[in-house]
């Protein structure tokens, strides 16, 4: 992108915000790939090293060399290292306190958003959290910390120390229906914005991928700050490929001016 082009479409961006009241960002793994969390669809991302059809709730359930797999692939993502929020978390929490956020829905389950700041009620969590595994026979509840300790330690499929039951991580899996109460809270906010900031997501999985269609539809106007391009591009009032981590907190500084002017 030029860079008057640029620059403009930051002041763009931070004016629509501004002018708005209702304000929905909608994130994807792209919003944390500069926390040094691979997204799934771009080079090098987890689907380029592993198959998803290997990650569906039936295999996890029927097949323990697939959950073997899940605790390995998620052993690799904790591969023991410190996970903390980057610049376009902060930027989006801020937004939060400058009172220009209605919500977060977000198909992360790296609890990331909240960790930088936003607020709990105001982070939709379409896929879940990753920050529990849960005993799919008695329902006792494990923190990630815990499970990532026992990963590490070497077994490779951890089970209940109560009963010995199936371990599942809260993420929502494939084949898995998304949290009912989530997603109907998401619809009816995205259909109500004003406003819908899609950071990070290639748009590509369903039912995650309408809300931006239900915001546009209902009037919002439509924002997109992704690396490459979106099957949402064509409808959207403003795009910006490039960084999350490089784009927003320069919207955020030019809210910021506008505010105080
Ligand atoms: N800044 C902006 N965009 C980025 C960045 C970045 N730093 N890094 C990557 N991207 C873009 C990529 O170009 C890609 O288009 O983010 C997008 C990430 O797309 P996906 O990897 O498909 O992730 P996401 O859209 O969240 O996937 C949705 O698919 O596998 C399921 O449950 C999983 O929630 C996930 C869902």
């Amino acid at each position: 992108m030029i860079q008057g082009n640029y620059d403009e479409s930051i002041d763009r961006i931070a004016n629509l915000i501004v002018d708005s009241s209702r304000v929905v960002v909608f994130t994807g793994a792209g919003h944390s790939t500069e926390s040094g969390i691979s997204d799934f669809r771009s080079p090098g991302g987890i689907w380029t090293r592993y198959d998803p059809d290997d990650f569906t709730l039936q295999k996890f359930l029927s097949n323990p060399e697939s959950r073997k797999k899940h605790w390995q692939m998620l052993g690799e993502g904790f591969s023991g290292r410190e996970i903390h929020p980057n610049p376009a978390h902060y930027a989006v929490a801020e937004l939060e306190k400058l009172g220009k956020l209605n919500c977060v829905i977000t198909q992360n389950v790296d609890n990331l958003h909240q960790a930088a700041g936003n607020s709990d009620d105001r982070v939709f969590e379409l896929h879940g959290n990753m920050q529990w595994a849960k005993c799919l026979s008695c329902g006792r509840r494990y923190l990630m910390e815990e499970m990532r300790f026992r990963v590490e330690q070497g077994e490779d499929m951890p089970d209940c120390e109560e009963c010995n039951g199936i371990l599942k991580p809260d993420a929502v899996f494939f084949g898995e229906s998304l949290p009912q109460d989530v997603l109907e809270e998401s619809v009816s906010r995205s259909s109500n914005c004003d406003l819908c900031i899609v950071i990070g997501s290639s748009l590509v999985v369903y039912p995650a991928a309408l809300m931006p269609r239900y915001a546009i539809e209902s009037g919002a106007k439509l924002v997109i700050i992704n690396l490459t391009e979106t099957p949402m591009d064509t409808y959207a009032d403003i795009v910006i490929h490039d960084k999350a981590g490089e784009v927003m907190p320069k919207v955020v500084e030019k809210v910021k001016e506008r505010i105080a002017s």
